[in-house]
């Protein structure tokens, strides 16, 4: 028996396995050859029991805050770079490994209740986050939140120009949308933004090509929107949160934000004004374009839908209705 240098091991190892050059992080403590090899002082309760995955401008943020609520609950620490977002399994920051993800999560005071979890938006629409997600946390719940994906694209839009982007500035929603293939590479950009993670059932089949179904919670995130309390409810028998906590109590709508907000001393404590923005409706002109263009997506995800049980939701049932 002979063995080579580290070096000489690693240049092996790629060439047999060319296509293996990106690592995948797993869960040290699933494979016991892996969790003897693993340093004793380091635990694998610091990672996350369930993923708010996103789509970006769908409510997650709402979402996040008011999960965050529950006394069993405990969200990722802060990023310096995301706000409230990790944004591990998505980009760059999965290089950073293991060690750098579980440091986002506190250790677990007491083992038998708490559940820990984080949301990044942008993971529903990005093509490595489901296998890295599943090769780290195969046994995670998922939830997502889907909108009308015309009105999903729209609040990027108006999200963009908030955000003082000048090719957002520069052309109207309608421009962006319909931008042709000759348009520059800016404006086709936005509008890759705006359209590409409205393509529902395109991105779910991805997750559920890895996850089981019964892992993944599709939220409709007009109920969500328009009551929190009901979808929460849903959600915490979902998690098996325990103890029930009681939302209809802790939430309230507020008049003036147009919005529920979190009931905090006896006042309303609403989202910035980053969520939930004013601006002027969608034209009717862009409207029409993304009934056209969203139809045959929504067919799709209305098939998904109910092959995994749900009823549609009014935005989905009506699109499909009126434009068929
Ligand atoms: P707009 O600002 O375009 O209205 P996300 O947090 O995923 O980025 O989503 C932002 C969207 O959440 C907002 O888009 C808003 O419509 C929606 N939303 C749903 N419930 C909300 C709430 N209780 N407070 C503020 N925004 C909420």
């Amino acid at each position: 028996l002979s063995t080579s240098t580290p070096l000489e091991l690693g240049q092996k190892y790629f060439q047999l396995f060319p296509n293996d050059r990106e690592a995948i992080w797993q869960n040290p403590c699933i494979d016991k050859r892996h969790q003897e090899i693993w340093s004793k002082e380091k635990t694998c309760d610091r990672l996350p029991n369930f993923l708010i995955i996103g789509p970006q401008k769908t409510g997650t943020t709402a979402l996040y805050m008011f999960i965050k609520m529950h006394p069993s609950v405990v969200s990722s620490l802060p990023s310096a770079t995301a706000y409230e977002e990790v944004q591990f399994f998505n980009g760059a920051n999965y290089q950073r490994g293991l060690d750098w993800y579980m440091e986002f999560f506190p250790p677990q005071l007491n083992h038998s209740t708490q559940v820990l979890f984080e949301k990044s938006a942008c993971y529903f629409a990005a093509e490595p986050a489901a296998w890295r997600a599943y090769a780290l946390l195969p046994h995670a719940k998922l939830i997502t939140v889907l909108i009308n994906p015309a009105d999903r694209a729209y609040s990027w839009y108006q999200h963009q120009r908030a955000h003082h982007d000048t090719t957002a500035f520069n052309h109207t929603f309608f421009e962006v949308v319909s931008a042709g293939p000759t348009a520059s590479l800016t404006l086709r950009s936005l509008q890759n933004h705006c359209l590409q993670p409205g393509w529902y059932a395109y991105h779910l089949e991805r997750w559920l090509h890895h996850f089981p179904p019964a892992q993944l919670l599709i939220v409709d995130g007009h109920q969500l929107r328009a009551n929190p309390a009901e979808v929460l409810d849903v959600i915490q028998s979902f998690l098996e949160l325990k103890p029930y906590f009681n939302y209809t109590k802790a939430l309230t709508f507020d008049p003036e934000k147009g919005f529920w907000c979190q009931v905090e001393g006896g006042k309303s404590q609403c989202l910035g004004s980053g969520k939930g923005r004013m601006y002027p409706e969608m034209d009717r002109e862009s409207r029409k374009f993304l009934a056209g263009y969203y139809y045959e997506h929504n067919i799709r995800l209305s098939k998904t839908l109910t092959r995994l049980g749900y009823s549609l939701p009014a935005w989905l049932h009506d699109h499909l209705t009126r434009n068929r």
